[in-house]
């Protein structure tokens, strides 16, 4: 039985000719291992009669020995192919270079945002992008009947068949209530996201975008601590000199509500097809957080005040870098997005 094993083995040593590592190294293992098959038959050969040991004992020292000159000089055959080929290997010419990627307009824009505002002690918050009613619209004091919860606009999500209160955030604001309803006041977050609505997509509209949301909520929180607070903002975005102007306007959750013009970044406000030749442009809306709102977070409104704004990153990012073309954020052409590169901090 020995010797037919050994017969066998023999054939399949002779036939090993590959100088592979990771091959030569399984041979090893399964001839010369410690649990190897040299080890197994020595251990065979134990319980042989002693007639037979005269015998076997010699082909099995050839057995052990042809495995083991086997094993060395295909050994001695992969290290001189490696130092043949490491002699091959021309050191002195240039690397083969590759491009290292680009971040997108967007990341880089909310970056820069999220970056000014953290100097003036901001902290960023995230919320979840499904959002019930009460988040999204109830807690921020939209009527029942306010056409932004109108299909038109909002992504509602089938539940069980039926359309229930779920649906894809509209806007960055749901995280203020998720921030005042989890915490206690004081509150200073800014909170960038997606967002989505059931728009046609054209070059300026989008089923979804992206906005940063900001909170700021305390003991004496005033108007004037709103504007001087924007008024920073863009000093430090498109350079200092830029002009500001607020509008009156309407919100469900701020009282008052303004929207906020920059002087046009493109023309500085001598008028082009960008500002449409008004010299301003708008680029975000913002108020006074509505003592409603503040309640339904369980804040305590004769206490605390606050203000609240939220600009849509696309926006921002068209006034930088002059993207006129909204689909082009989302469709990953590299062309595109390369060049972006210079911009990568
Ligand atoms: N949520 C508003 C929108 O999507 C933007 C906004 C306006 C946010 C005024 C605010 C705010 O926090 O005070 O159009």
């Amino acid at each position: 039985m020995l010797q037919g094993k050994i017969t066998q083995y023999t054939e399949e040593i002779d036939s090993f000719t590959t100088t592979k590592a990771d091959e030569l190294e399984r041979f090893r293992i399964k001839f010369l291992g410690t649990k190897g098959i040299i080890k197994d038959i020595f251990e065979d050969f134990k319980s042989v009669s002693p007639e037979e040991k005269k015998v076997l004992g010699k082909v099995l020292n050839q057995f052990k020995q042809l495995a083991e000159q086997k094993y060395q000089s295909l050994k001695d055959q992969e290290n001189a192919d490696d130092t043949e080929n490491a002699v091959s290997i021309d050191l002195t010419l240039p690397g083969e270079g590759f491009e290292i990627g680009a971040r997108h307009p967007l990341a880089l824009v909310r970056k820069e945002i999220v970056e000014i505002f953290s100097r003036l002690g901001f902290v960023v918050e995230e919320g979840p992008e499904i959002e019930d009613d009460w988040h999204n619209f109830s807690a921020l004091n939209f009527p029942e009947e306010h056409p932004a919860r109108d299909m038109q606009d909002t992504f509602f999500i089938k539940k069980g068949g039926e359309l229930g209160d779920i649906a894809l955030r509209t806007h960055t604001s749901s995280v203020q209530v998720r921030m005042m309803e989890s915490g206690k006041p004081p509150f200073r977050a800014i909170m960038p996201g997606r967002v989505y609505r059931n728009e046609a997509i054209s070059a300026r509209a989008h089923c979804f975008f992206h906005q940063v949301e900001g909170l700021y909520v305390d003991e004496n929180v005033s108007f004037a601590d709103l504007k001087q607070t924007l008024f920073y903002f863009v000093q430090e975005l498109y350079g200092e000199g830029t002009k500001v102007r607020f509008r009156p306007s309407y919100f469900p959750f701020t009282e008052p509500s303004a929207e906020m013009d920059i002087s046009c970044t493109i023309c500085k406000g001598a008028g082009c097809q960008m500002c449409k030749y008004s010299g301003y442009v708008e680029i975000l809306g913002c108020g006074m957080v509505d003592p409603n709102v503040l309640e339904n977070c369980g804040i305590d409104s004769k206490k605390y005040s606050g203000f609240a704004f939220g600009m849509g990153i696309e926006r921002i990012a068209n006034l930088k870098f002059e993207i006129k073309d909204l689909r082009l954020f989302s469709e990953n052409d590299t062309r595109f997005l390369k060049q972006y590169k210079s911009s990568l901090i």
